[in-house]
């Protein structure tokens, strides 16, 4: 049996911007995984590829998936990128992350799902080249992705990143606690990056401008990260939040966290992710981070998690 994880993932700062080519900054989420099993059958059960996903009722073979559903779309792409035909398998999916929240869930089930074929036809992928792949089935979810989900989730580390550049492997100096609040409401990615995309044709050099005050945020939100004492990040957040307020992807129920976050003395916060629902993150005063989770979760939070990265 061959098992493969892949990490969920955070966008921290640069949402929206970053598929207009401004930079964006993303960590990966350790204790929230994608994982598959995968099994080679035999006998007269070994009738071609079998998918498992009981979280989302999937139990079918892959050719009786419709063709663009993502589950047969990346393992039909990791066949062509190995040149292999359709091997008689089993493959179990089940993920922790939850759907549609901003913390990539359908990336990192592309990702263990190219990872783990790849094991075990004998023929491991690159990092690099896994995430391509699931850039390809992000495109069916998003539209026009800019590709740092993928990224973050396939190289598992936290990343800098442009369209234009790729990923900047990002080492975080000191050590850094987010905490994430789940509105609970899904976050329509795909319809999300349309309303932006609308707005900026509509009224482009505002939208323009916009982008490029969030692209300096992140750049000095970088310097921050890397050299302890820097510029304020929890600042920063707060910053980002009334830009992407601006963008009009922020809603009510983000709202109502992020207030409660800043009221429990939130360093900052903001939404991350594509908005309109999903998680907002906020930056906690040193150990108070369960303080902030128990806040938020007053305030309507249906999950929260404290992500911890140690330099
Ligand atoms: O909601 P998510 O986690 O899929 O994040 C989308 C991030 C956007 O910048 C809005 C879109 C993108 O492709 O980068």
């Amino acid at each position: 049996m061959t098992l493969a994880t892949a990490p969920g993932k955070c966008i921290l700062f640069g949402e929206h911007a970053v598929v207009y080519g401004r930079p964006a900054i993303a960590i990966p989420l350790p204790q929230l995984r994608a994982r598959v099993d995968i099994q080679t059958l035999e006998g007269p059960a070994a009738q071609g590829l079998r998918i498992q996903a009981s979280d989302i009722g999937v139990d079918a073979w892959l050719h009786e998936l419709a063709p663009d559903d993502p589950l047969r779309r990346i393992v039909e792409l990791t066949l062509t990128a190995l040149q292999a035909k359709t091997p008689e398998l089993q493959i179990h999916v089940h993920s922790d992350i939850p759907i549609a929240s901003g913390m990539g869930s359908g990336a990192a089930v592309s990702v263990a799902l190219a990872r783990g074929l790849s094991r075990h036809l004998g023929a491991p992928l690159s990092n690099r080249r896994v995430s391509e792949l699931a850039f390809d089935v992000e495109k069916l979810h998003h539209g026009t992705p800019s590709g740092i989900d993928n990224t973050v989730i396939a190289y598992e580390k936290g990343v800098y990143y442009t369209q234009e550049a790729g990923p900047e492997i990002f080492q975080i100096s000191g050590d850094l606690r987010i905490v994430i609040g789940d509105t609970g409401v899904p976050s329509p990615t795909r319809e999300a990056v349309r309303l932006v995309r609308e707005a900026w044709q509509r009224h482009p050099a505002d939208y323009e401008g916009i982008f490029d005050q969030i692209g300096a945020i992140v750049r000095t939100a970088r310097s921050a990260l890397l050299d302890e004492g820097g510029a304020d990040v929890g600042k920063l957040m707060d910053e980002n939040q009334t830009l992407l307020e601006r963008l009009q992807v922020s809603n009510p129920a983000l709202r109502a966290l992020i207030s409660a976050a800043r009221d429990a003395g939130a360093k900052g916060a903001k939404l991350s992710g594509a908005g309109l629902g999903g998680i907002m993150i906020a930056l906690p005063p040193h150990g108070q981070g369960d303080l902030i989770r128990s806040s938020l979760e007053q305030a309507g939070a249906v999950r929260t998690y404290l992500a911890e990265f140690e330099a």
